[in-house]
């Protein structure tokens, strides 16, 4: 495995693979690595070369959020995709990936107009400008991102077929926790009894599951059983907890076997997100 800090060296690495049209999966995340972001490195199908890039994008985060405080473990990442086998990190600095560029972005669209979007002003314009940004990049074959994500992967694909990316976008299911919390580098800044508290996301969707599997239609009928899980626990506020079409992640009245349960909740000061297929 080897280290790539800057874009030069990446790009002496990559350009005798390109030449040599070998298949490059690249698999982009913001580093602090759990075993969700290595099980998406298992997925990228036949291919010569992984591309693992850790770049905590400044962009995405809004003013007040924390982008100070997200976790940075590089030696433990290295250590981590080492182990996995991943043939190249590319780590680059803020300075290597906006320095001295024009202040060029993506639109994401009416996509973004909703749920995470609402909440994060700017958010989806920074993922998708870094995602194409490493696109452009890498130019890979393939890239995978986790479902854990569901409107940015969802947006993802949406970009990539609007403006006619050549790339395959494969998307990974969840990694869970033994009690169904969602891996995240996040996850850490909970106190142990925020850490149980934590687990009510889940349980929610579950239920939302079990009463749609069971023939629920109505949306206010498996959102009051989704938000009676929750409310039922101290010190969780939720941001939204609902159903939507797993397509345009618009709401309907109906929910049905095509949609998605989506939950964003906090708990302290951790904002934890989840999402779960609608009927099983
Ligand atoms: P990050 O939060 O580090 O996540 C990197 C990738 O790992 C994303 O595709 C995310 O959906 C996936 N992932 C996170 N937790 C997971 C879990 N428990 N199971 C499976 N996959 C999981 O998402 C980002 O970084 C950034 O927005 C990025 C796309 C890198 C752009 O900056």
């Amino acid at each position: 495995m080897k280290l790539l800090k800057t874009r030069d060296e990446l790009n002496g690495e990559l350009d005798p693979l390109w030449q040599a049209a070998a298949r490059i999966s690249l698999i982009p995340t913001m580093g602090a690595l759990h075993e969700g972001h290595l099980s998406l490195a298992r997925l990228c199908g036949p291919c010569d070369v992984r591309v693992m890039t850790i770049f905590v994008n400044p962009t995405q985060f809004g003013p007040g959020e924390d982008f100070g405080r997200y976790p940075r473990t590089l030696d433990h990442d290295l250590q981590l995709c080492e182990q996995e086998g991943i043939d190249f990190v590319y780590a680059p600095s803020v300075d290597d990936m906006y320095g001295g560029m024009p202040n060029v972005e993506i639109e994401p669209g009416a996509l973004a107009e909703q749920w995470e979007g609402t909440i994060r002003p700017g958010h989806f314009r920074g993922v998708l400008t870094v995602v194409a940004k490493l696109l452009h990049q890498t130019r890979p074959d393939t890239a995978v991102f986790g479902e854990k994500d569901f409107q940015q992967l969802v947006l993802i694909r949406a970009m990539c077929r609007a403006l006619d990316w050549p790339v395959e976008i494969i998307g990974g299911p969840i990694l869970r926790e033994a009690d169904g919390l969602a891996m995240s580098s996040r996850n850490r800044f909970l106190k142990q009894t925020e850490r149980e508290s934590a687990t009510a996301l889940y349980r929610a969707l579950c239920a939302g599951q079990a009463a749609v599997t069971s023939g629920q239609t109505s949306l206010a009928d498996v959102q009051r059983v989704m938000l009676d899980v929750v409310e039922s626990v101290d010190g969780v506020k939720v941001d939204y907890l609902t159903a939507v079409d797993g397509g345009t992640l618009c709401e309907g009245p109906f929910v049905g076997p095509e949609s998605r349960l989506i939950g964003a909740i906090r708990v302290g000061s951790v904002r934890l997100l989840d999402n779960l297929a609608a009927a099983t």
